[in-house]
């Protein structure tokens, strides 16, 4: 079975809420524990930058998100779990993405639109406020995306048009200079609900309805108890049917506990009942969760460690993935071939060499084309080591073919110089 890369990044600008858990916190632990899956989750700070100038911010929100996903059970042995500014490779990768991308596509992006759009309604002119870096959170993103080869990202709604834009980013850079890139596709989990927050919308950093997912027991019955309700007096039936609270308490309990309080809610449960229902259900969940985040929360050095472990194995990937990408787009050693030919032949299948004993007890090597062609074929050697050390002459440079002549018999129909340029793809492709 092949292995499916999934990878999503979390921006680092806030505390992780009910929301954040249900919607993403969750189904991404669950998703990367299912076999077949290799996942790369990442703290996007980079991306954070664009949106947060306080740094003790950024650095503690990095803190809370890898001390809430691992408390949520991440478990960093299987996931790829990394800090996004740890990985130098990504902002390289921005720019060479950047060279390949037209301005009119970084136009259309809607994060960049609305801050347009808004300026517009007051009056402003179009870039009022508007940083480069927002401009450029697509590239960014794409980067991220690219670099790791990733077939899934299961995102939001609202960042779908971030992975079609790394699809075209890397479809353009691929069209340019050769399929270096996967295509990526975003994921969007229909199943997984948007929790509503305190006031009924949707739960959100931005309208200031949310429940921290790690709030103490107390903390935690002061904000649900402040969840809007309607005016229906104890006794009187309920409507499940856009009650926040009820799709708080459906999104952490079992289809039987839901359709319980469904008759509850029927039977005519007072409101505070129902809440201190929703509170143990909840509380439920997270308590377990809760202790080991104030363990993980104490001990920085010790996420901190984790991350760093995280981004050497993601960096074992993008390294010689992005040495791979400068030398496509020619940012090369002055002595490494330049031709497209010779970038062409180290991709497509090598010339090689065979070593084989014949029944007059002498040691042999021939060299094979790609297409099987016979370039080259020794006289026999008494040691195999010896053949082993021609071998390894030939293949450190075409000139050794001079030196070795007298070991060498004629191929009829092969040129001096078909010889040597296989040679010296196969040095090429050794070098590269
Ligand atoms: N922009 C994403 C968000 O705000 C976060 C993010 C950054 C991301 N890089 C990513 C998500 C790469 C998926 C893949 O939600």
């Amino acid at each position: 079975m092949s292995t499916t890369r999934f990878l999503t990044g979390i921006t680092t600008t806030g505390t992780p809420h009910l929301g954040n858990f249900v919607g993403s916190i969750r189904p991404s632990v669950a998703a990367s524990l299912r076999p077949g899956v290799q996942s790369f989750y990442f703290l996007a700070d980079y991306h954070a930058l664009i949106k947060c100038e306080d740094p003790v911010r950024i650095q503690r929100s990095t803190l809370e998100i890898a001390a809430s996903w691992l408390a949520a059970g991440l478990d960093p042995e299987k996931v790829t779990f990394y800090r996004q500014s740890d990985i130098p490779e990504i902002p390289e990768l921005t720019w060479l993405l950047t060279c390949v991308t037209g301005k009119g596509l970084l136009n259309r992006a809607h994060a960049y639109k609305a801050s347009v759009d808004k300026n517009h309604e007051a009056g402003r002119e179009s870039d009022d406020g508007v940083t480069a870096g927002l401009f450029m959170y697509p590239v960014l993103m794409a980067a991220d995306i690219l670099m790791f080869k990733a077939h899934k990202v299961p995102v939001g709604r609202d960042q779908v048009q971030h992975i079609e834009m790394a699809r075209d980013m890397g479809a353009s850079f691929n069209h340019l200079y050769g399929e270096h890139f996967v295509l990526p596709e975003a994921v969007i989990d229909d199943n997984v609900a948007t929790l509503p927050g305190l006031d009924g919308r949707k739960m959100s950093k931005s309208y200031d309805n949310t429940i921290p997912l790690f709030s103490s027991r107390a903390q935690l019955q002061k904000l649900i108890g402040g969840i809007v309700t309607d005016s229906r007096a104890p006794g009187e039936s309920k409507d499940t049917e856009g009650s926040a609270l009820f799709q708080i308490y459906q999104a952490f309990a079992t289809p039987e506990e839901t359709a319980a309080l469904r008759q509850q809610y029927a039977d005519g449960i007072a409101w505070g009942e129902a809440k201190q229902v929703l509170l143990e259900r909840v509380d439920q969940v997270i308590a377990p969760m809760r202790e080991q985040y104030e363990a993980l929360i104490n001990d920085p050095a010790r996420i901190e460690q984790t991350l760093l472990a995280g981004a050497e194995r993601a960096r074992q990937a993008a390294t010689p993935f992005l040495r791979e990408l400068r030398s496509a787009v020619g940012l090369r050693s002055l002595v490494q071939a330049s031709s497209a030919k010779a970038a062409k032949a180290t991709k497509a299948a090598l010339p090689s060499f065979k070593q084989y004993r014949e029944k007059d007890g002498k040691f042999y090597f021939k060299f094979v084309a790609s297409d099987g062609r016979l370039l080259l074929q020794s006289t026999g050697f008494d040691a195999p080591k010896e053949a082993g050390q021609a071998i390894a002459q030939l293949q450190q440079s075409p000139d050794a073919l001079q030196a070795l002549a007298a070991r060498l018999a004629p191929v009829e129909g092969v040129t001096p110089a078909d010889v040597s340029a296989a040679l010296q793809a196969l040095a090429d492709a050794a070098a590269a």
